[in-house]
């Protein structure tokens, strides 16, 4: 905790969210790799707070979940009626008692609020000395609070929009919902608050006018960017934030030294790193703990989840969970790589390609319409284009080795658990049951017979017999 850290920050996840319209509790949808509250988390992480705290209660069991998930370290608040923003406060001070020092209350909905901003939130907090420093903003305040000020400009209280004369509506700065408070004031005032209100609801923002009535100083911080503060409430506002969140994570790459050729194509979660001088083409997606190495080049068509990929890689066409692709590898066009697969380095796999647990050594080849599920393949070996890897009995999944600079045929049908040795070859369309030792040539298929003029006798007049007459100097045909 450094000596500007606040002693605890409040997220405020109780709402149901009706307008997402939704099973799922509004704070749990998801943007760039994290839920909504995630992101919330994350951003309060950021200031090291001495305590995180999570108020919930429609998806009490789901939110709660997430938030442990997330933030292990976060204290659950339960608010089982949801009576207000103030009755939320008050339930995390009558439940974890008085917090001495600097309480920040946000919210679980504003996704692109940055931690910065909290940050400079705290700061001013402190540099003023302030009771309360409410975090505003300058714009259309429609459906906000408003920033009741005397005409010396001083700070005096915040009115919901439903309890506002005329004149208040005209006011152009509103209240955030995010504040900066001194926890002992505040879990004084909170108890102070009222429900005499159009909504009959216990107001957070009624603190500030408590506040300021009994003497102590009370403030604002203006946010420069408003649209930091704005709340997801259905999924066209969810999709707004998705957009504009992903544009600023495809910015900062490209500043850092990241190609992208098409960002209104692109999109990278929050959560994924990539190496300078990579170059990420059009209609690709980046997901998860995805790490991209320097120089590699993703897509276009790509969706990567949880897989790291090595230096100078290419990856093209492609999907691609929980895999490793090693430096210098080539994927796709039109590759299937499942969990558990993991090509090292130079190793190619190819068009029409599917791989799941499937160790590829370095150098080996994979290139054409072909399914490897459970096995390990040596290094430099190349499997022939058709080979089916039948790992699957109906039962259970069985184990395929191929080993160093072996030579598996076109069309071989491996049928685990096999062993294809070192330097070993199948004939293609075999359909490899037993060991092939290191070094032979495994043949497994019926032997070619050619039944002598068979088409004048069994298709006679046919444009195939006419055609093989053409060729054909015995004249019994
Ligand atoms: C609130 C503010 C308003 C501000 C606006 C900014 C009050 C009285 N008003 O209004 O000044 O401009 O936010 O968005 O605070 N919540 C709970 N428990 C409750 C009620 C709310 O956890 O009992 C949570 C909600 O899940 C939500 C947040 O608090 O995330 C805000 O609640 P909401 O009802 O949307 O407040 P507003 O009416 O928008
Ligand atoms: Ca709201």
């Amino acid at each position: 905790m450094s000596e500007t850290s606040p002693a605890a920050v409040v997220i405020l996840a109780a709402g149901e969210g009706k307008r997402m319209k939704s099973r799922t509790p509004k704070v749990l949808h998801a943007l760039c790799g994290r839920t909504l509250l995630g992101h919330a988390l994350a951003a309060a992480d950021e200031l090291d707070p001495g305590q995180l705290v999570v108020v919930v209660g429609h998806g009490r069991e789901q939110v709660s979940a997430e938030a442990a998930s997330v933030a292990p370290q976060a204290r659950i608040v339960r608010q089982d009626q949801q009576l207000g923003t103030g009755h939320a406060v008050r339930m995390v001070t009558e439940s974890i008692g008085v917090v001495p020092g600097t309480v920040v209350v946000s919210y679980a909905d504003m996704p692109l609020l940055r931690s910065e901003t909290l940050r400079e939130l705290v700061d001013r907090h402190h540099q003023a000395g302030n009771a309360v420093t409410v975090l505003t903003a300058r714009g259309d305040a429609a459906g906000y609070g408003r920033i009741v000020r005397d005409p010396g400009g001083e700070f005096l209280r915040i009115v919901e929009e439903r309890d506002a004369t005329e004149a208040e509506r005209a006011i152009d700065e509103y209240n955030s919902g995010c504040y900066a408070f001194d926890g002992t004031l505040l879990a004084d005032a909170i108890k102070r608050v009222t429900t005499d209100n159009d909504q009959h609801q216990e107001y957070l923002t009624d603190v500030v006018a408590i506040l300021r009535a009994d003497g102590h100083r009370v403030g604002t911080l203006l946010a420069v960017d408003a649209g930091e503060i704005t709340g997801v409430n259905d999924r066209v506002q969810l999709s707004e934030a998705r957009r504009e969140l992903n544009d600023r994570i495809l910015d900062g790459w490209m500043r850092a030294g990241v190609t992208i050729i098409d960002p209104a194509s692109t999109w990278i979660d929050v959560t994924v790193t990539i190496g300078q001088d990579a170059e990420i083409g059009p209609q690709t997606q980046l997901q998860g703990a995805t790490v991209i190495g320097e120089g590699a080049r993703i897509g276009p068509d790509c969706l990567l989840e949880d897989t790291s990929v090595g230096e100078d890689a290419v990856v093209s066409h492609a999907v691609c969970r929980r895999t490793e692709i090693g430096p210098r590898a080539t994927v796709g066009p039109f590759a299937y790589l499942r969990p558990g697969t993991v090509l090292a380095e130079g190793a190619h796999v190819g068009a029409h390609v599917e791989l799941k647990k499937a160790y590829v050594g370095p150098g080996a080849k994979v290139p054409h319409l072909t399914y490897v599920g459970d096995a390990t393949i040596g290094a430099g070996a190349n499997i022939g284009a058709g080979t089916i890897f039948a790992n699957y009995d109906g039962r259970a999944k069985n184990h395929t080795t191929v080993g160093e600079h072996a030579f598996v045929g076109s069309n071989t049908v491996l049928v685990a658990p096999v062993t294809v040795g070192d330097g070993a070859y199948t004939a293609a369309g075999s359909a490899i049951t037993d060991e092939v030792p290191a070094g032979d040539l495994g043949v497994a298929r019926g032997r070619q017979h050619n039944s002598d003029g068979w088409t004048a006798r069994n298709r006679p007049g046919s444009r195939s017999a006419e055609a093989a007459k053409r060729v054909r100097s015995d004249d019994s045909l």
